[in-house]
């Protein structure tokens, strides 16, 4: 089955970028994580299978609007503009932008980010948010760890990414830290195809029943120990 068609039949597409601990990333050739899990236990309702493919972020929405994807699950932010191009479900996560620097940094809240070398993701909400950043100078990386990689040699001053991968890079990484100070909230939602309301309703009610049975939260505790 082809994605698009695949909505009314068997199949859902499902694209991420699985870069982004703990909601995709890769673990013996599989990917894994929390949206993996949420978008398996949304078919399973659905009674319908799941393929899961990974590519660049900046391509999620493409693949979603071309209909090469039913849908993206990938710790995406909802936000104005992004919202011209696909419909949001209901949102299934409470999210931040945080500041990762060294240890030792004289960066010590968002302020501090003047004029400094700033590593994001490209396309990501980190990358929108950092350009706003007075004399910012923005470097981006395809992936998040590339930036985290980037700080610890020095090549940076800073990188602002979500919370959760921030606490997973900041862990396999000796000598960084998160800032207590969080740039910016924000909420994670699944995207479809503008107009495809069929699939958001369906979505959104598989959604429903994750949160109201506990299953949701399970799957989260199951990567996010607090
Ligand atoms: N929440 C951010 C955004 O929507 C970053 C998401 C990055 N996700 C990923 N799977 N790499 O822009």
């Amino acid at each position: 089955t082809k994605a698009g068609e695949s909505a009314t039949g068997g199949k859902l597409v499902m694209v991420t970028n699985a870069e982004f601990p703990p909601y995709e990333f890769h673990e013996k050739n599989e990917i894994v994580g929390i949206d993996a899990e949420i978008a398996k236990a949304i078919a399973d309702k659905l009674g319908m299978e799941i393929e899961i493919q990974d590519m660049a972020f900046d391509s999620l929405i493409p693949a979603v609007q071309t209909g090469k994807a039913d849908f993206t699950a990938a710790g995406m932010t909802i936000n104005e503009d992004r919202k011209k191009n696909v419909d949001f479900t209901d949102t299934y996560a409470k999210a931040a932008q945080v500041i990762i620097v060294k240890e030792g940094s004289d960066i010590v809240e968002p302020d501090n980010l003047e004029g400094k070398k700033i590593g994001v993701q490209t396309g990501t909400t980190g990358d929108i948010y950092a350009a706003d950043i007075k004399d910012g100078d923005i470097k981006r990386y395809n992936k998040g760890m590339d930036a985290v990689m980037a700080l610890t040699q020095d090549k940076i001053d800073a990188v602002v990414i979500d919370r959760e991968p921030a606490k997973v890079f900041v862990k396999n990484n000796a000598g960084l830290k998160v800032l207590d100070k969080a740039f910016t909230e924000e909420e994670y939602a699944i995207a479809v195809k503008k107009g495809n309301t069929e699939l958001l309703e369906k979505l959104n009610g598989a959604i429903k029943d994750l949160k109201d049975s506990g299953e949701l939260q399970k799957i989260v505790d199951k990567y996010i120990t607090a």
